[in-house]
């Protein structure tokens, strides 16, 4: 912990230098990690093929020495194991068999999640084996909203209709199936935190989509459950929760769901939330993406924007959601490059 930039931030303190990772760094930007994908026939079994699955989580770190690896998976793995016949297309994306209504799940599928879900703790082992204690390895899930989406939709979505109709017509049964989700969601989570990650991080990609006067019993509780289960399991890493999208809503998320630090969406303008988040609460984000796409002169406006901002702040820089693929590894370099010699 002594020489991990990344944990020292995450944990709160704020050190003389702001250590930096991007959501999806392993991925599709990436010319060897294309090469490695090319050879995987779905990418279902690359996930759970220990030894691709953490090549691929050490290419980052190999080319540009980010302070944080993510273990390659996704989120999706957790309906996988819960046999909702999860296909990753190319060109569509993400495809699940949706349920028609919203209930509780087969408790003997979420007590074999482990089992089904295990290589990704050998992936773990393996990645931990290989990286330098200096660099942090995070583990990670869906928050139960963002998997709930994924069952209902069966995919992406534009506008959430089917999710957010179950809400207003089917209260009693919404809570059964998030506490299905919630209780699968810790024990992923347990299964990557006695592998060995530093830290663990729940992505609510679409946190956005819940409106305000529901955001505590959809977002907000169930991630609370989530970090508390864990606890109660002895579990001490921290976890970052990443509410996307969810602006004002900011607030009563880090007031309330006890997450130890707090993800941004480029939506939110980070003098905003320095202002109005309690002082020395750590936080993760939030470059645009497409503005590193494009890594013009407003790029490192943007970059000295948030580092200002955050500048008496436990801060880990990163991007607002995931790198596109089209973005060309020397604009990758020049961010970390502009980071790194700002310092804080
Ligand atoms: O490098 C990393 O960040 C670690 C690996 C990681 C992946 N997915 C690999 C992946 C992580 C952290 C995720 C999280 C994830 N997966 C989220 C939350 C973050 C976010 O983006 O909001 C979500 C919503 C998913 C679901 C998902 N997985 C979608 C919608 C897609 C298809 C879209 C696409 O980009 O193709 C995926 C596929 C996926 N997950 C890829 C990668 C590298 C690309 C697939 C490929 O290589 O063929």
């Amino acid at each position: 912990m002594s020489k991990n930039l990344f944990l020292k931030t995450v944990n709160g303190r704020k050190e003389n230098q702001t250590p930096i990772w991007i959501m999806r760094q392993a991925g599709r930007y990436l010319p060897e990690y294309r090469t490695v994908r090319s050879t995987q026939k779905d990418f279902v079994s690359f996930c759970l093929n220990p030894k691709e699955a953490s090549a691929v989580t050490l290419q980052p770190i190999d080319r540009f020495d980010f302070d944080a690896a993510i273990i390659f998976s996704d989120i999706l793995m957790v309906p996988w194991a819960l046999e909702q016949n999860v296909k990753f297309e190319p060109n569509i994306g993400p495809l699940l068999d949706p349920l028609e209504v919203p209930k509780s799940l087969d408790q003997k599928l979420i007590d074999n999640l482990p089992n089904k879900l295990a290589p990704i703790g050998e992936a773990i082992k393996l990645t931990k084996a290989n990286l330098s204690p200096e660099t942090a390895l995070i583990g990670f899930a869906g928050a139960p909203w963002t998997i709930m989406t994924y069952m209902a939709e069966g995919g992406s979505s534009r506008d959430f209709a089917k999710t957010r109709g179950w809400a207003w017509q089917y209260q009693k049964e919404v809570d059964a199936l998030l506490d299905s989700i919630i209780e699968s969601t810790i024990s992923f989570l347990t299964l990557q935190a006695e592998a060995g990650v530093d830290a663990l991080m729940l992505f609510d990609s679409w946190a956005s989509a819940v409106p305000a006067a529901q955001r505590k019993w959809l977002v907000i509780t169930p991630t609370r459950k989530i970090v508390e289960g864990l606890r109660e399991k002895g579990h001490k890493q921290p976890i970052i929760g990443f509410p996307k999208g969810i602006g004002e809503g900011l607030i009563s998320y880090v007031e309330q769901s006890a997450v130890h630090a707090v993800g941004l969406d480029h939506g939110v303008d980070p003098v905003w939330v320095n202002r109005n988040l309690p002082k020395g609460f750590p936080v993760q984000g939030n470059l645009d993406p497409l503005s590193l796409l494009q890594a013009g002169p407003e790029m490192v406006r943007d970059i000295d924007h948030i580092l200002d901002a955050f500048a008496s702040r436990p801060h880990i820089f990163n991007l607002g959601h995931g790198i596109t693929p089209p973005t060309p590894i020397e604009h990758v370099q020049l961010m970390l490059d502009q980071v790194r010699l700002r310092g804080n």
